[in-house]
């Protein structure tokens, strides 16, 4: 989750479900972005219809086998078409989603949402009350300016009795392609900055790489096409503090 749109929540969902699965783990991603979902191009599903059953939706099943998937992207004919729907069938269909969807068996769900506190968060967060989450992950940018919107996302967590499992500074410098080092393009710090003013676990921070955007047009994985880079070595990292987080 996030307060800020763009900040990278999609793009971290669906590599920590990518890592999790490499690992061998059962893995679920369940993208609840009703306006603008983004999961069915990052793993190249879009041209596949969500097959129903009698006994609900089937999840689709990512290219390298490993992750099953639902998206509001797959459930539309057209994956451009914008819908503008209100608060009472937005809540049905993430029900749908989450309770008539034939998941199986999973050791994770990892869960994509919209920017800010909207109806699907409130909606999921309902839905998942019984069934004990482990938790949030917030995502920021680097810049200062980012923490206050983040900081309402944090409040809105703890308001709602959601645990947050850590937080992710993603943008944070800039990796260069020839020599991997890392430049430092905005100021920095919010991540930081947000895990000790709210009291909670900073889970490592992703640098920008320019690779990232080849790799998810092809709807590839991060850690499989560049095992060694920067974001790769901090995606194990903070899969590692996630997992720790959600044993603690
Ligand atoms: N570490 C990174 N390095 C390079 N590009 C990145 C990185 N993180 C995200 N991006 C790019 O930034 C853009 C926004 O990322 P993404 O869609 O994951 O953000 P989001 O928070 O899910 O956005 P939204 O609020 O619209 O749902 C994408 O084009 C993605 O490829
Ligand atoms: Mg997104
Ligand atoms: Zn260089």
């Amino acid at each position: 989750m996030s307060g800020k749109g763009g900040v990278g929540k999609s793009s971290i969902a669906v590599m920590l479900a990518q890592i999790l699965a490499h690992d061998g783990r059962k893995v679920g991603l369940l993208d609840v972005d009703i306006c603008g979902p983004s999961v069915p191009s990052l793993l190249k599903i879009e041209a596949q219809p969500v097959m129903d059953s009698q006994w609900g939706w089937k999840p689709i099943v990512s290219p390298q086998g490993n992750i099953k998937t639902l998206s509001v992207g797959s459930l539309l004919s057209s994956g451009s078409q914008a819908v503008v729907w209100r608060g009472p069938r937005k809540t049905a269909l993430i029900r749908r989603m989450i309770k008539d969807t034939l998941w199986g068996r999973l050791d994770d769900l990892v869960i994509d949402t919209p920017p800010g506190t909207s109806d699907e968060h409130l909606t999921i967060i309902k839905l998942l009350a019984s069934t004990k989450p482990d938790g949030a992950v917030i995502i920021t940018a680097p810049q200062k300016m980012s923490a206050g919107v983040v900081s309402r996302e944090i409040r809105f967590c703890q308001k709602m009795g959601l645990p947050i499992l850590g937080i992710i500074e993603n943008l944070s410098g800039f990796c260069c392609p020839c020599c991997s080092e890392v430049s430092q393009v905005f100021s920095s710090g919010a991540g930081k900055y947000l895990a000790e003013k709210y009291s909670i676990p900073f889970l490592g921070s992703l640098p920008i790489d320019p690779s990232m955007s080849s790799v998810q047009q092809r709807g590839l994985s991060m850690k499989e096409e560049h095992p060694h880079s920067g974001v790769s070595e901090a995606m194990s990292h903070i899969k590692r503090r996630v997992i720790e987080a959600v044993e603690n």
